[in-house]
């Protein structure tokens, strides 16, 4: 539908841009800081683009000041971050560490004294690796109790100064890519083994939902999750069904377990069909029915259509991880459904696509769906960029993205949704886990290459001055 009229954005809207604690802090083994699963993984030759990691990143523990400094020149609204559960706890429980705990209440303090909000998320993928050692991570049951525990920690030394809490980061994302593709630790390529840790992710997160809510924190608290709506390529009722069933077994398996309690009945069904549904116990019921969010997190890149995929069709493909336009492979579900390229759409090097309006259409599924605040914690446009000697950097194309995507927000807020604030992806240029440094996000470009052998100096891009009149109009511009 189009409006004549467009509504303003909130007055208190959350004007935000985000990170992840292994993607952008470095120093790996400071401050009595543990080993976590992603330390271990990019060491494995071949895992990740030209061997690249997060030793270094891009030295955000020693240049919090400094970044903070930089967003509130912005002016930005909300900062989302992560911790790193293994400066916390080192090997994932027993004491404390307490210099590791330090540098995010320093961080917390620094943002709240430049009036940036902190979104907190309590896990962006860097489990210790201890307990990956100990019971397999998210493949034990015992992995509830001592994340629970971690997320108790900071609860209690943060409660007040942290309103804004994300649970888990794209759950959807690590247990897929860490049990089905393989391409995150631990590396397994197994959809039973997959659902089962997945519903263990699941009860924990429920079970730090509930306890932020048992403890009667201050705030709100819920988990992002990685969202790509499902399109179908045409009328064809088998390519809609198709896009139906994608749309179940995507999206709808997890966002109905933290909304509902409940996985959604088709996909349950051809899961147990195949023999690789999660053995769920009585007592779990509860736990996801008493575990529910005050709001969704929604991290937003693009859509997916899709065609139907014959029993014989094709599998799993691989990625474009290079940045080679047109080098990802045709990938699949057989019998079900296989995402084929949206003809109406523009595509990034990394085969992404761009589709702004699949915002809105996302937005509006969740909020007939769900009934649910949304807080946008991820959106943004990974490319390369380029340093001029001047030390310009002229990403007009994030700035297209972004105002494309802030305009479908404005849209969708017209429409009725409840959208609580908008982080981009990300703050900085950091770490792409897969695809090294040269794919960029960030508003402040880092002299970090793929050899790690930058300088690691700040430089705003043209998009960092764009954003700061986007939130000195409020947004109400676009
Ligand atoms: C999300 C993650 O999946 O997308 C981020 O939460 C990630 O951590 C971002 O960096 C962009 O993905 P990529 O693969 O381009 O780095």
């Amino acid at each position: 539908m189009e409006h004549k009229q467009l509504d303003q954005f909130p007055k208190d809207f959350l004007w935000g841009s985000a990170s992840a604690a292994y993607q952008v802090e470095g120093a790996w083994q400071e401050d009595g800081k543990g080993v976590s699963v992603w330390d271990e993984f990019v060491r494995i030759p071949g895992k990740t683009f030209k061997g690249t990691n997060g030793d270094v990143a891009v030295d955000h523990y020693h240049r919090y000041k400094e970044d903070v400094a930089l967003m509130k020149e912005q002016g930005l609204k909300a900062y989302r971050f992560s911790v790193a559960w293994t400066r916390i706890f080192p090997n994932g429980r027993g004491e404390i560490n307490q210099a590791g705990l330090q540098f995010y209440i320093d961080l917390v303090d620094e943002l709240i004294a430049n009036q940036i909000e902190p979104v907190l998320t309590l896990y962006h993928w860097d489990l210790p690796q201890a307990l990956q050692d100990e019971y397999q991570g998210w493949e034990s049951r015992k992995i509830v109790a001592d994340f629970t525990n971690y997320a108790q920690v900071l609860f209690e030394a943060l409660r007040g100064k942290v309103k804004y809490w994300v649970s888990l980061n794209e759950q959807n994302i690590f247990i897929s890519h860490g049990y089905l593709m393989a391409s995150h630790p631990p590396a397994v390529s197994d959809p039973k083994r997959m659902y089962q840790a997945n519903h263990y992710a699941n009860l924990a997160n429920a079970a730090v939902i509930k306890k932020f809510h048992d403890m009667d924190m201050p705030g709100k608290i819920g988990p992002s999750f990685a969202y790509s709506p499902n399109y179908p390529l045409d009328s064809d009722p088998q390519n809609v069904l198709a896009a139906e069933d994608s749309e179940d077994l995507n999206a709808h398996f997890w966002m109905d377990v933290y909304l509902f309690g409940k996985y959604p009945i088709a996909a349950l069904k051809l899961l147990k069909e195949q023999g690789v549904a999660p053995i769920i116990e009585p007592e779990d019921d509860e736990l996801l029915a008493a575990g529910k969010p005050d709001f969704l997190g929604i991290n937003y890149y693009q859509t997916n259509t899709v065609v139907f995929n014959p029993l014989d069709g094709v599998g799993l493909g691989r990625m474009n991880t290079t940045g080679e336009k047109g080098s990802s492979e045709e990938s699949g579900l057989p019998g079900v459904f296989k995402r084929v390229e949206n003809p109406f759409v523009e595509r990034t090097n990394w085969d992404w696509e761009i589709d702004p309006e699949g915002l809105r259409i996302g937005l509006r599924r969740i909020t007939s769906r769900y009934r649910i605040p949304v807080l946008i914690t991820e959106n943004g446009l990974g490319e390369y960029d380029k340093l001029t000697e001047a030390k310009e950097i002229h990403d007009d194309y994030r700035i297209d993205y972004l105002k494309g995507h802030i305009h479908a927000i404005r849209e969708a807020i017209t429409d009725g949704v409840d959208v609580l604030g908008y982080c981009t992806w990300s703050y900085t240029d950091l770490l792409s886990w897969l695809n090294g440094y040269q794919k960029r996000y960030g508003f402040v470009y880092v002299a970090q290459d793929e050899n790690q052998e930058g300088s690691l100096n700040r430089y705003k891009k043209d998009s960092f001055y764009w954003y700061q009149k986007v939130i000195q109009n409020n947004g109400n511009t676009i």
